[in-house]
């Protein structure tokens, strides 16, 4: 659609979610509500976009500072009639406009582009409409005996009968703008709630003789934000997508209710994700690869054939192939692991590079280190890489073996092949080839 203007409302507090922070920057499936619905707007390529602002506008400006819009403050919010008002007087007359509301996150490209053919066919007004089993608290579709739209009575404003219908308004609208600002400006505040609502704009079309479309819409794309419980429903919505999408490429998910997909899981061939797993930000998934129960995966890239044991928490961390990793493992950012490591229970490991085939199985901190390949870090071995002051590194080179409870005091190296003995504090550089060691002389008394 050429000339596409979008208004996008988003200045509303959302009282009903008994929140401070405006509604549109809750987060659904790791990001605010208005990213999702930008993200989807961003797909029809429009001319330019409007986000109608008010109830805390710095922060939903400052939370939206990648994406390219116009922002229109609403001093007030006198209602969507009277938020749409703000932004008419930037857009051409000859300009189609689409309005979004921020708080109905689930809507396809596909679904609002399906209001522009008719509207270049015949003008006048194009609507998305859907069904709703529990239609509470939306405003219903009104029609006339021959089945054409009449008006839109919202929940409060409706008598029992009109209640019971289930066909809904979902908020969105495209129409030329000439004609919306003419409808616009005829809007008062006569009802339940003393707004501007942008609903009374269908009466209008109607009375002008103006053809009003009703677009279906599916009822999983209609839910709009109102409360916590129609944001978790959004929310499973959302889930039942992402893992649909997952398990047509083949991803072989334990059980699609007991995930969440909080941002990109890309997956290569036969992956399997087992029960309560979280994964935010980034995460790719390598052919063969499979992730354990419990396990939460910040921005990592997980290699081929490795296997995410039990219970791990994993962030900014870039894992190789055939590693085996936990259970109860974390790894903090700006961590490397090379192919064929083995970590196991209770180790740490931050800031540091773990080498091919290195091992560390049991509770253990690798803390600001960078180890080569075949190292074997006894259980209970610490690199203590903090002084009280600053932050020093631990060097393991390659074929070391650190015997169990090492303390090695940064800054320090052991070299290729050395061995460590059991228990011992190491404050100076240990050679390779060599078994160094500091232990107190054992007494018995
Ligand atoms: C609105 C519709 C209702 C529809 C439902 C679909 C009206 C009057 N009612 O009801 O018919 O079924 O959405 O989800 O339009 N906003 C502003 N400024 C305001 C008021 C609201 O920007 O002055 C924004 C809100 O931030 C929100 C959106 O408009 O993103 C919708 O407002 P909301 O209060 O949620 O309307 P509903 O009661 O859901
Ligand atoms: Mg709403």
């Amino acid at each position: 659609m050429n000339n596409l203007h979008v208004i996008v409302l988003a200045a509303g507090q959302g009282k009903r979610m008994l929140s401070e922070s405006a509604k549109v920057m809750v987060p659904l499936a790791g990001k605010p509500l208005l990213h999702h619905v930008l993200d989807t707007i961003g797909e029809l390529k429009p001319t330019k976009i409007y986000v109608v602002v008010g109830y805390a506008k710095d922060d939903v400006i400052d939370a939206c500072a990648d994406y390219d819009v116009q922002w229109v403050e609403q001093k007030e919010q006198l209602g969507t009639g009277h938020a749409v008002a703000q932004a008419m007087p930037h857009i051409p007359d000859n300009a189609t406009v689409l309005i979004v509301y921020g708080d109905t996150p689930l809507i396809r490209s596909t679904t609002l582009t399906s209001l522009f053919p008719p509207l270049t066919e015949t003008g006048g007004l194009a609507m998305l409409v859907g069904e709703l089993d529990d239609p509470s608290g939306y405003g219903r579709v009104v029609r006339s005996a021959d089945g054409q739209v009449q008006r839109i009575i919202e929940h409060k404003d409706a008598s029992e009968d009109v209640r019971r219908i289930k066909e809904i308004n979902t908020g969105i609208y495209a129409s030329l703008a000439r004609n919306l600002k003419s409808w616009i400006g005829m809007i008062g505040n006569q009802n339940a709630q003393g707004e501007q609502y942008l609903t009374d704009i269908v009466e209008m079309a109607v009375a002008e003789s103006h053809p009003v479309h009703d677009q279906p819409c599916r009822e999983s794309e209609t839910h709009g934000v109102n409360t916590p419980a129609e944001l978790a429903r959004c929310e499973s919505t959302l889930r039942q997508r992402q893992t649909n999408t997952l398990m047509n490429q083949g991803v072989r998910i334990c059980d699609p209710a007991r995930i969440d997909i909080r941002g990109e899981l890309h997956c290569g061939k036969n992956v399997y994700i087992d029960v309560n797993c979280v994964f935010e930000g980034n995460v790719r998934l390598g052919d063969n690869t499979v992730v354990g129960p419990n396990n939460v995966l910040s921005n990592c890239d997980i290699g081929a054939g490795t296997h995410i044991k039990p219970s791990c928490v994993l962030e900014d961390a870039a894992i190789g192939d055939d590693c085996e990793i936990g259970p109860f493992c974390r790894i903090r950012p700006l961590t490397t692991i090379e192919d064929q490591v083995r970590l196991g229970s209770f180790v740490e490991v931050k800031r540091s590079t773990i080498g091919p085939s290195s091992t560390a199985k049991h509770f253990s901190y690798i803390g600001d280190t960078d180890m080569g390949a075949s190292v074997n870090i006894g259980a209970g071995t610490v690199t203590c890489d903090y002084d009280g002051h600053e932050k020093h590194r631990t060097i393991i080179e390659s074929g070391a073996f650190i015997g169990s409870g090492a303390m090695l005091i940064a800054p320090v190296r052991v070299g290729t092949r050395a061995f460590i003995g059991a228990g011992s504090v190491i404050t100076k550089d240990a050679p390779g080839e060599k078994l160094t060691l500091s232990r107190s002389e054992q007494q018995t008394v």
